[in-house]
């Protein structure tokens, strides 16, 4: 089922990132996503990166022909929306360190509003952070880690957990980010020990574990996660090695 709901605001990010805050009073757990139509364009998964009883949002990032459309949209526009879909995290725990590289920080983000819980945002540089204002608000602590050193840590998500880990244990990491960010973090975290949940992505036609596109080894990432907790992620062969194209071609990233 679909629903059609009124966009009442629209915040920039940064340079290619836009938040659309939108009335819909759906429940929706943090770590789960929708279905946005954008007509004659594609239907794409996006993270719900805001959630309050009355209103939701999405954070895009520009970077194709649905995403770039959607960027023109505006406030009274109108998007059409399926959901919410997929597993969410597991926050019962509040002594969790959560983690969002990239455009990966809008899943995160609820988490890190419901628990209130330390923080990292990681992203290329200064001009890549997005939704530091909200992390500032309600994160325990917040730090902040770009690869050329232009704000915050010098370096990646994965070496600065490493570095927080050596102060305080968590009982869980919980990230999402690009697959490569969280293949390392999954095996950092393997070597200390550390419980982990990582929001997966994989290329999504229906959201809703019909197609199988979106599979991994014997999982849908939309259906079984897109959170999988870390003996989980263990018995995925395919984790960090290949992906499926839209036309459910294996593409290899090593
Ligand atoms: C569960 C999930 C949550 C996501 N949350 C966000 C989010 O919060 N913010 C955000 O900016 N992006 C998010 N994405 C990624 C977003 O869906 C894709 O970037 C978007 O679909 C690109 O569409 P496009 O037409 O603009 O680009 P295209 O040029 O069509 O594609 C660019 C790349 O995006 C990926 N992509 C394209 N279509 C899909 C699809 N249907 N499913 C999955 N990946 C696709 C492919 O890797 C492709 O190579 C999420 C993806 C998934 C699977
Ligand atoms: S996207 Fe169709 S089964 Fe997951």
């Amino acid at each position: 089922m679909s629903d059609t709901v009124r966009i009442k605001q629209i915040i920039d990010e940064a340079y290619d990132t836009k938040t659309f805050v939108f009335d819909w009073d759906a429940e929706v757990r943090p770590g789960q996503f929708i279905m946005i139509w954008i007509p004659g364009t594609d239907e794409i998964p996006m993270s719900v990166s805001g959630i309050s009883d009355t209103t939701k949002s999405i954070t895009v990032k520009a970077i194709g022909d649905a995403t770039k459309r959607l960027h023109e949209y505006k406030v009274g526009d109108r998007l059409t929306i399926r959901g919410p879909y997929g597993n969410g995290f597991d926050l019962k725990s509040r002594n969790i360190l959560i983690i969002g590289g990239g455009v990966g920080t809008a899943a995160i983000m609820p988490a890190v509003v419901e628990t209130g819980a330390d923080t990292i945002i990681a992203a290329r540089s200064d001009r890549d952070l997005i939704m530091l204002d909200t992390a500032r608000k309600h994160a325990a602590n917040l730090w902040i880690a770009t690869d050329d050193g232009s704000a915050g840590f010098h370096g990646n998500a994965v070496q600065l957990m490493n570095e927080k880990l050596k102060e305080k244990s968590y009982d869980y990491v919980i990230s999402c980010g690009p697959e490569v960010m969280l293949y390392f973090m999954f095996k950092a975290c393997q070597d200390a020990d550390q419980d982990c949940q990582l929001s997966l992505e994989r290329y999504m036609k229906c959201g809703a574990g019909v197609c199988g596109c979106c599979v991994m080894d014997d999982k849908r990432i939309c259906k079984d996660g897109p959170v999988f907790t870390r003996d989980q992620i263990a018995q995925l062969t395919e984790f960090g090695v290949s992906r499926r194209d839209a036309c459910g071609r294996v593409v290899k990233f090593r």
